[in-house]
């Protein structure tokens, strides 16, 4: 059989395989549609989307913040910027980290933390969606409705994750465990409908795939539980 070529060789020598280096390759494998549809299920590490959790399950609201272990973060955090002005982001997160979300009164507190104003805190908060002004369930899921994702059917995934969870957009399920929201480009356009659960990423994901990840997330959820339950005993 004839090997497959593809028909870029030979006419774009922009193109790497041009060089005889990437020559080996088909044009499926350039396109990614060897691998396309083959991510795994359970979703992708979180370190491929951010460098650290911005937001994650089991957020208590009146835990004392930049205590103990948080302390030694906050002073980690500051060890690696010029001014507390420039900290302001990941110790935000880190806030949001401990308590879910952040309330006017996290912000101050971030901001009498770093010595800035409370005015100027707010309004950096306010500006990144990432930063949670409300209360969030257990799971934060952001379905992707940007251009790429809708047009491979995001709106239906959307309907399908706010149907399961009987919520309205934004609102927390009578169980707590889930907020669906939509989010602009979640940055993997490649693999439509994109899906942000707290730090995880699904992606290639349908509506027909729902349940199943729903389903996924509660069972490492009582997982967790179970193990909480046994070390506390
Ligand atoms: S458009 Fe959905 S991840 Fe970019």
């Amino acid at each position: 059989m004839a090997e497959e070529r593809t028909p870029l060789q030979g006419g774009n020598p922009g193109w790497a395989g041009e060089t005889g280096e990437y020559g080996h390759l088909t044009e499926a494998d350039v396109r990614g549609t060897t691998y396309v549809g083959k991510r795994p299920p359970e979703g992708t590490s979180p370190g491929a989307s951010c460098s650290y959790p911005y937001q994650v399950g089991g957020g208590r609201p009146d835990a004392p913040l930049f205590e103990g272990p948080y302390r030694e973060r906050l002073d980690k955090i500051l060890s690696r910027y010029p001014n507390r002005q420039g900290a302001l982001l990941p110790v935000l997160a880190l806030a949001q980290e401990i308590r879910g979300h952040l309330s006017p009164e996290s912000m101050a507190e971030v901001a009498a933390a770093l010595g800035l104003a409370p005015a100027y805190v707010r309004g950096v908060a306010t500006f990144y969606t990432m930063y949670h002004k409300r209360p969030v369930g257990e799971h934060l899921v952001q379905v992707c409705t940007n251009v790429a994702c809708n047009l491979c059917g995001a709106d239906e995934v959307l309907r399908a994750f706010l149907a399961a969870t009987g919520t309205e957009p934004g609102q927390i399920s009578a169980d707590g465990q889930y907020t669906v929201i939509e989010a602009e480009c979640l940055g993997a356009c490649g693999f439509p409908t994109a899906v942000q659960v707290n730090d995880r990423y699904f992606e290639n994901v349908s509506p027909e795939a729902v349940p199943a990840i729903l389903e996924r997330l509660a069972q490492e959820a009582a997982a967790r539980s179970s193990a909480a339950a046994r070390q506390g005993s």
